[in-house]
C-alpha cells in the first residue's frame, strides 16, 4: 500500500518534469524558428539589393544638417544610395556625420563628388538619369516614369539647384503644392518622390 503511494508520487513527479522539459523544448523551437526566418528574410532582402539596380538620392550642396540627417535616415530605411554634391553648407565628412549622432551612417552608402562637373562625370560612368525635383518643374512627379536606377536629385534649401543643373537634368517633376505658397521641405519634398519611384519599381518590399 505505502509502496503504491510512493510509486504514484514518482509518477507524478516524473510526468510534472516531463511536461516542463517540453514545454521549454517547444519554446527552444519556436524561438529557432524566428531566427531562421529572421536570417532568411535578411538574406533575400541583402541577394535583392545587390541584383537590383539601385535608386539614388542626391543632394546638391546640401546646407541644412538636420534635412541631410532626415534623408539619410530615410536612405537608410528604404535603401536607396545617397550622392552628396560638394561644396556643402557643412562638414559631410564621415566622421563629422558620425559625431552629430548619425547612427544610421552603417546603413547607408554614401558617395561625395566635389563638385557637379565630377557627379557628372561619374554619372556618365554610371548611366543613370538624372531626375531633378525642383519647383520649376512642369510634369508632376505621379506622371513620371520612374527606372530602377534613376538619380533623384533635390536643390539646396537656400537656392534650389541652378539653370546649369536643370539643363544637365534628363527630366524636371514637381510635387504639385497649392498656389502662392514657394516650396515643401526639401526632405518631405525627397520623401514623396522617392517613395513614389519605389512604388512603381517595386522596391519597397525590402
Ligand atoms: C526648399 S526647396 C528650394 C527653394 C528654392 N528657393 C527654390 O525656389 O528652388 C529645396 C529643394 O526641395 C525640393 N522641393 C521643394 N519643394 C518642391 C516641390 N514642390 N516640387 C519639387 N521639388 C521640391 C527641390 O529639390 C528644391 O530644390
Amino acid at each position: 500500500m505505502g509502496r503504491g503511494r510512493g510509486w504514484r508520487r514518482l509518477k507524478a513527479l516524473a510526468e510534472l518534469k516531463f511536461r516542463m522539459i517540453c514545454r521549454a523544448l517547444s519554446k527552444a523551437r519556436r524561438f529557432a524558428d524566428c531566427a531562421t526566418a529572421r536570417r532568411s528574410f535578411d538574406g533575400a532582402a541583402t541577394a535583392r539589393h545587390k541584383a537590383q539596380a539601385m535608386l539614388r538620392l542626391a543632394l546638391y550642396q546640401p546646407d541644412i544638417p538636420q534635412n541631410t540627417g532626415t534623408m539619410l535616415r530615410m536612405a537608410a530605411c528604404l535603401g536607396l544610395a545617397v550622392e552628396i554634391i560638394e561644396p556643402a553648407g557643412f562638414d559631410v565628412s564621415d566622421r563629422h556625420l558620425r559625431r552629430s549622432g548619425l547612427d544610421y551612417l552603417d546603413h547607408v552608402v554614401i558617395t561625395r563628388h566635389r563638385s557637379f562637373a565630377a557627379f557628372e562625370a561619374w554619372r556618365a560612368g554610371a548611366g543613370c538619369r538624372l531626375v531633378l525635383a525642383t519647383t520649376a518643374g512642369a510634369l508632376p512627379y505621379t506622371a513620371f516614369a520612374f527606372r530602377p536606377d534613376d538619380c533623384l536629385m533635390v536643390g539646396r534649401e537656400s537656392a534650389g539647384a541652378p539653370e546649369a543643373v536643370h539643363a544637365a537634368a534628363e527630366a524636371r517633376i514637381v510635387v504639385p503644392i497649392r498656389p502662392g505658397l514657394r516650396s515643401l521641405n526639401v526632405a518631405v519634398a525627397a520623401a514623396m518622390i522617392a517613395g513614389e519611384a519605389l512604388r512603381q519599381v517595386a522596391g519597397l518590399e525590402i
